[in-house]
């Protein structure tokens, strides 16, 4: 059995199928580790022409995504679960997505994400089914499956058996609250430029010393936002 599921109820289901199956991500659901459903949302109308979508009360500009359809969906699709999974629409009203979150998100069993598109999904379908409503940043995107795909991808690589290497997220940036230090691998000498000695010293202790130096360096750079009071030097 997989350790997590996600189901994504979208219009383009094809789109996030796609991104979702190359790479890590895709041999991790050929492995059965991670199960991704995408769901078309239009499957669910029932109007002659399919449509989805309709003029805002009150007036403005665009479309919305109709309650109906957008409930009707996610009624088949958890019809059957034992407990209702942890609903997510991506939103760039919901809070900013990070790592921290990314974490305990892998420790869920079950997820489904909605994705709006067009002006965004009428509230009360937002109200019935969401548990959370996350955005990947202060930005507004045409629709939710490029931010589900990256929630996917960032919650799938911290399940057990995803990376080759369990200890690799734990270094990565934001595994210990700092940036990443650099890396090199061959040639030694490239463009003129070679690899810092302490990295072919052998010499454990110091490259730990070196890379955790950097590794503030960097963060004190580029995020110095992600530093407690002591580190901020
Ligand atoms: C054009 S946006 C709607 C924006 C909405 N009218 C507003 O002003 O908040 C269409 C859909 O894209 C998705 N989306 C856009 N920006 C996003 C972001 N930064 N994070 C997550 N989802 C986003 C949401 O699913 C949203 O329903």
């Amino acid at each position: 059995m997989a350790l997590i599921r996600f189901d994504i109820m979208t219009l383009f289901p094809e789109l996030c199928d796609t991104v979702l199956s190359e790479s890590i991500i895709g041999r991790a659901r050929a492995a059965g580790i991670v199960e991704v459903f995408c769901h078309n949302i239009r499957d669910y109308s029932k109007d002659k022409f399919r449509r989805v979508d309709d003029t805002p009360y009150g007036g403005g500009k665009g479309m919305l995504m109709k309650p109906d359809v957008v409930c009707d969906c996610f009624d088949a699709i958890t019809a059957g679960a034992e407990t209702k999974p942890h609903t997510i629409y991506l939103s760039p009203k919901g809070k900013r997505f990070d790592q921290a979150r990314a974490k305990e998100l892998s420790e869920k069993e079950r997820i489904v994400l909605l994705c709006g598109h067009y002006e965004g999904i009428d509230q009360r379908a937002i109200d019935e089914i969401v548990d959370e409503e996350i955005s990947i940043g202060d930005y507004v995107l045409t629709g939710g499956e490029i931010p589900a795909t990256i929630l996917v991808d960032a919650i799938s690589r911290l399940v057990p058996g995803v990376l080759a290497d369990p200890e690799c997220h734990e270094k990565e940036s934001f595994g210990d609250g700092l940036l990443e230090y650099p890396q090199y691998t061959r040639p030694y000498e490239f463009r003129g430029v070679k690899v810092p000695d302490v990295l072919i010293s052998g010499h454990h202790l110091n490259i730990d010393a070196w890379r955790r130096e950097e590794a503030l360096r960097l963060t004190r750079e580029k995020r110095p936002d992600l530093l407690d009071g002591s580190e901020k030097g």
